[in-house]
This record gives structure tokens, sequence and C-alpha cells, in this order.
């Protein structure tokens, strides 16, 4: 365990299973954070190139226009300004399937750190031809872009949850693993702020709101030379122990680190020939059957709750209620979004995974409900209004509680090294297709449902929470190892938790599946 070994003599049995911050056997140094900060501006960019696209919407449509009128001496057919519209708005989830599923091969070829590097040239590619778009009076160069920048957010989706769950102490795993979100939902609200007509959204800026993912890359580029390659990765894949050993030294800020090092020689000798597992034999093996369902069904419940119709068209929703300044509660949305990713964090080594994604889908599930409901009647009702608005804003509120920051992270929790970069593509993959199906499907399930259309959620959302309560189990506080051997363990240990297969070493959690969390 984590928690006891470096302090005072070594406690075996139970009171080693479970980390206790308290007991002050992990450590949170300043060199831990700034690696993870570092990590976490690949998040950033994920969130800032989702939101960046909503403000300038007209202004990109009178760029089409100008470009048109200046190669062919009309102007453009509104349906032809529609299409390409839609074409720049959906070829960054295109590139984002591409990114998130290289992930695997990059991650393996260049490791963690190096990956995250060549990353940012694609970010630096992607700006300048946004950036330049409108001097070149080319949309082919906008579009391009767009697919490129894409591609390069895919890849963070991956990297930097991979990275910052290698490098965190067991203990705190899944509060790191959230600062991810944290990063995504800052990178949404700086987004909605930059793109105000007042800042970089006029007329004239709306190149340099686009090109300006380029200052974090560089920052991002130089940070990284002086970050360490994950230790986990050094050890387990190329079995150089003694840097492992010393990196491990300095994020840990000179504690012990033997328990770690013994840890992940533990994985790398079970997993001596699953070294590299490909997407295939993800699929193909029996042992990581019930992971990778869990995976790909948590990313599913994260985006088929429907939180991106809400983003993405929350202005017109609240339009349609008869709200006067509809884009200030748009950004009062990213506030609570960025309010309750705080409050996760908080809660989510306390309360464990399990527990706050179940709490979020219900309360997502009653708060679409409430939505539906006022929406319905809302039509110039002052009460109901803010009935709606309120519903609105718990919707963000409870998602961001756990079905925002969990499904991200856990990926990297529920596979041990091997399989782990091919687990995060199929899951990132899972996640930015499922994403982009309901972008693209809610202004006609709109159009045909009305206000019933957040039904369709709640229905979703309910499946999601049974599955949930009866297939994932609680990780918080247990090593990698110690979740793999969990799965690996008998079938009959996945129907009875309660009944451990005593060969699995008993260490933390000994191998069960806490079904019923904490
Ligand atoms: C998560 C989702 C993303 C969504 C965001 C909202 O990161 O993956 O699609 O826009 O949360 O906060």
């Amino acid at each position: 365990g984590n928690g006891a070994r470096s302090r005072g003599p070594r406690v075996d049995g139970c009171l080693r299973e479970i980390p206790q911050p308290e007991s002050g056997g992990w450590q949170v140094t300043g060199y831990l954070l700034f690696c993870v900060s570092t990590a976490i501006i690949g998040s950033l960019q994920f969130g800032y190139n989702t939101g960046v696209i909503n403000a300038p919407e007209k202004k990109l449509q009178t760029f089409f226009n100008e470009t048109w009128i200046q190669r062919k001496g009309a102007p453009i057919d509104s349906g032809v300004s529609t299409v390409i519209w839609s074409f720049t708005v959906a070829i960054f989830n295109a590139g984002g399937m591409i990114g998130s599923l290289g992930v695997s091969a990059i991650v393996s070829q260049f490791g963690r750190r190096k990956s995250m590097l060549l990353a940012n040239i694609l970010a630096l590619v992607g700006a300048a031809l946004m950036g330049l778009s409108s001097a070149c009076k080319s949309f082919e160069m906008l579009i391009l872009g767009r697919l490129v920048i894409g591609t390069f957010c895919g890849l963070c989706t991956g990297l930097t949850p991979m990275y910052v769950g290698e490098l965190a102490p067991t203990a705190v795993r899944g509060a790191f693993g959230t600062l991810h979100q944290l990063g995504v939902v800052i990178g949404i609200l700086v987004a909605q702020i930059f793109g105000l007509e007042a800042l970089l959204g006029s007329d004239s800026l709306w190149p340099l709101l686009l090109a300006a993912t380029a200052l974090p890359a560089v920052l991002q580029s130089v940070m990284l030379l002086f970050c360490p390659e994950s230790p986990r990765y050094l050890l387990i894949n190329l079995n150089r122990e003694e840097e492992a050993h010393a990196v491990l030294v300095r994020l840990r800020g000179g504690e012990d680190v033997s328990a770690d090092v013994e840890e992940m020689k533990e994985e790398s000798a079970k997993m001596a020939m699953e070294k590299k597992v490909t997407i295939l034999e993800l699929f193909s093996n029996r042992a990581y059957r019930q992971p990778i369902l869990i995976a790909i069904v948590l990313q599913l419940s994260q985006q088929l709750s429907g939180i991106n119709a809400v983003f993405s068209y929350s202005t017109g929703i609240f339009e349609n209620a008869g709200v006067t300044h509809p884009i200030y509660v748009t950004i009062g949305t990213g506030a609570v979004n960025t309010v309750f990713t705080v409050v996760s964090l908080f809660l989510v080594e306390r309360a464990g995974r399990r527990t706050l994604h179940l709490l979020g889908l219900g309360g997502m599930a009653v708060c679409a409900l409430l939505m539906t409901v006022s929406l319905q009647l809302a039509e110039g009702t002052k009460s109901l209004n803010n009935l709606s608005i309120a519903a609105v804003f718990a919707f963000v509120a409870m998602f961001e509680l756990g079905p925002g920051p969990i499904p991200w992270f856990i990926v990297a929790e529920l596979f041990a090294q091997g399989p782990r970069p091919a687990a995060v593509a199929v899951a990132g993959c899972a996640n930015w297709t499922s994403n982009f199906l309901v972008t693209l499907t809610f202004p006609k399930l709109q159009e045909l449902c009305g206000p019933y259309v957040f039904i369709i959620f709640v229905v979703f959302l309910l499946l999601f929470f049974v599955f949930t309560y009866f297939r994932v189990p609680e990780t918080k506080g247990r090593t990698f190892d110690d979740i793999a051997q969990g799965f690996a363990g008998p079938a009959d240990a996945v129907r009875n938790p309660g009944r451990a297969p005593s060969s699995q070493g008993g260490k933390r959690g000994g191998g069960t599946l806490g079904y019923k969390g904490f």
C-alpha cells in the first residue's frame, strides 16, 4: 500500500490496504504539480477548441461569402454556406476520432512525453492554417486547420489522462485525473469569454481567436522539456529501472519509493508476454472484455447524457424559453460547469468514482425531466423561465460531479501498462464518435420532438445508471495491478464480489471488484 509504507514501521494487513492521505505516505511535490500542470495544458486545448467555434459563427459565414464573391463574382448560396459551416464544425470531430485512435501507436513508439511534444506540431500547423485563412482568402485552409486541430485534440484526450494517471500517487489518482476535466472546462469558459464581440470575437479579430491555440502549444512544449518520461513506461516498457527510480524520487520528493518500484516490477513480470497489446487483441482476449466494455460504456454515458446538446445549443434553448440575455446565461453554464468540476475534485477520493458517477447520472435524469416540463410550459412565464435556467444549471452541475471527469481518467485505471494505450485509444474514439452523433442529430431531433427531446437523454441516463450500478467497479485507492487482477479473476468473483479469490494476493482490495463502492 502507498499509505503507510514510508513512515514508521511497515504495517501489514488491512491497515495497509487503503492509503490514507493523512498518514503522509504520499506527497504531492511541487515538481509533480509542475509535470501534471504541463500535461493539463493539453486538456485546456481540447476545451478551448471545442468551445471556440460557437461565438464567431456569423463572422465566419461572412468570410465564406466574401471569399465566394471574390472568386465567383456572386454571393454564396445560403444552402452552400450552411454546408461549408457544418463542415467546418464537424470536421473537428473527424480529426478527434483519428487523433484519439492514433494515441495507441504513437505512445508505444515514442513514449508519453515525446508524444505530447510531437502532438504540439499539429497544434502549430492547425493554428497557422486557421489564423492565416482570412489573409489568404481561403476557407479551405480554415477547414483543413479544423481537421488538424481536431486531430491534435484527439491526441490530447488520450495523452493527458494517461500521463497524469501514470504519474499520480495511487491515493490521489482520481483527484489528479479530474484535473484533466478541470482543464477542459476552463478551456471552454475561456473560449466563451474570448469569443465575445468586444474581445476576440469581432470581424477583424476572429482569426486571432482561432490561432490563439498556438500559445499554449508553445508553452507546453517548453515546459515538457523539464518533465520526465512516465516512470511506469520507463520501467515496464523499456526496462530502465534505474531511470524510473530516479524519476520517482524526484516526483515523490525524496521519499522511499521502493514500494512503488516493487509494484511496477510485479506488474512488469506479470505482463512479460503482453507488453504491447493491439486494439484487435483488446477485443479478442477474454481478460480485457469486461474492462473494455466498461470503458466504452462510460464514454457513451458521458456523451449520450446530452451534455453537448446543452453546451452547443444552450443559447437557442434559452432564447426559445424567452430568456432576455441568453448569451450571459450561456456563460453562466460555463461558470457552473467549472465550479462543480472543482467540487468533484474534492469528493472523488472520498465518495469514490462509482458513487459519484451514479449520483451524476441520476441527478441529470431528474434535471432533464425538469427541463422538459419547464421548457414545455415556459413560454412567457417568468417563474418557469427561471426554473428552466435552474434546471439547465443543475444538469450541468450533476454532469461535472461524475459523468464529466470520471470516464476520461478511469480508462487508464482499468488497464495495466500493456493494454492501456490501446484501451485509451478505443475509449477516446468512442467518446469522439458519440459526441459527433449527438451534436449532429440534436437539431433535427429537437425539430421533431420539440421540448420532449430531452426525454431521449433521460432514457439513456437511466440505462447507464443501471449499467454503472451492476458493472462498474470502484477503483479508488487500488493499484493498477490490483484492478487488472480483479478483472482477470474467475468469473465467479465478478458475480460475487464478496467472495474474493484467494489467489489474488490479497493486496489492497484483494482483487474484489467492490461493486457497492464505499
Ligand atoms: C467533457 C466532455 C466534453 C464536454 C465537456 C463539458 O470533457 O468530454 O465533450 O464538452 O465535458 O464540460
